[in-house]
């Protein structure tokens, strides 16, 4: 399928670590690119070079980071990733399916590491140049499904401690609260078989897309 000269969409999958949201976005990839439309799977942090090194600097930290540094360094991963894929890809016309953006900062820093949330709006949409998704996928899961799929994914120990239960769960709320306030969320319930999850994911990223043919989703672009 020819993009033309259509301007491309912009999709975030969203949700806690263990809902899903990976193997959806994968399988929503797959089933677009075989029906011939233009898709660019991608993740942020790790959808650039310097988003991997700065992952594996987050991943290496043992949690001694503070949570303002910590956001900041999510942020210049955004920033690299919107700078060198997604407002390149938005431009060829593409439909760029992205594993987490904006609203993980806002869920994990804000409501679960308690950073301010305007700072965090304030900085996603400078280094995301005003650009708002066109649709963001939410999978959302209870906490205990959630960590029973991480534990059985990495064969760790079963269960998880009560300092780390209540930080998640203050995620899980902090997404509820985010995605019941966009208009352009798509709520999901991750217990859902994954066929039915991805065919209805499917059928609302073609109809987004065919909604606006020629459309801009940068708001007022930042001029630096
Ligand atoms: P995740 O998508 O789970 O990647 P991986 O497949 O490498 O585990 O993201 C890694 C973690 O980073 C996850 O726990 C969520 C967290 N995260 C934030 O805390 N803030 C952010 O802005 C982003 C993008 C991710």
């Amino acid at each position: 399928m020819q993009s033309g000269n259509r301007r491309g969409i912009l999709i975030s999958f969203e949700g806690i670590d263990g809902a899903g949201k990976s193997t959806l976005a994968r399988r929503v990839s797959f089933a677009l690119s075989s029906l011939g439309f233009p898709v660019l799977l991608t993740q942020e942090p790790a959808g650039t070079f310097i988003g991997r090194e700065l992952d594996t600097l987050l991943k290496n930290n043992h949690g001694s980071i503070g949570p303002c540094a910590e956001y900041l360094t999510f942020a210049a991963a955004r920033a690299e990733h919107f700078e060198k894929l997604v407002i390149p890809a938005l431009t060829e016309g593409k439909i760029i399916l992205s594993d987490r953006m904006g609203d993980s900062s806002i869920a994990y820093q804000g409501y679960g590491r308690g950073l301010d949330i305007a700072f965090i709006e304030m900085v996603n949409n400078f280094v995301m140049r005003g650009t708002i998704p066109n649709l963001t996928v939410y999978l959302s899961l209870d906490v205990e499904t959630a960590q029973q799929r991480i534990t059985s994914r990495s064969q760790q120990a079963s269960g998880f401690d009560r300092e780390r239960k209540d930080m998640i769960l203050k995620i899980k709320q902090g997404f509820d609260a985010i995605m019941d306030k966009k208009e352009t969320s798509l709520i999901l319930d991750g217990r859902q078989e994954l066929d039915e999850l991805s065919s209805i994911t499917v059928q609302k990223i073609i109809d987004c897309y065919h909604a606006n043919p020629t459309s801009d989703p940068t708001r007022s672009p930042t001029t630096y």
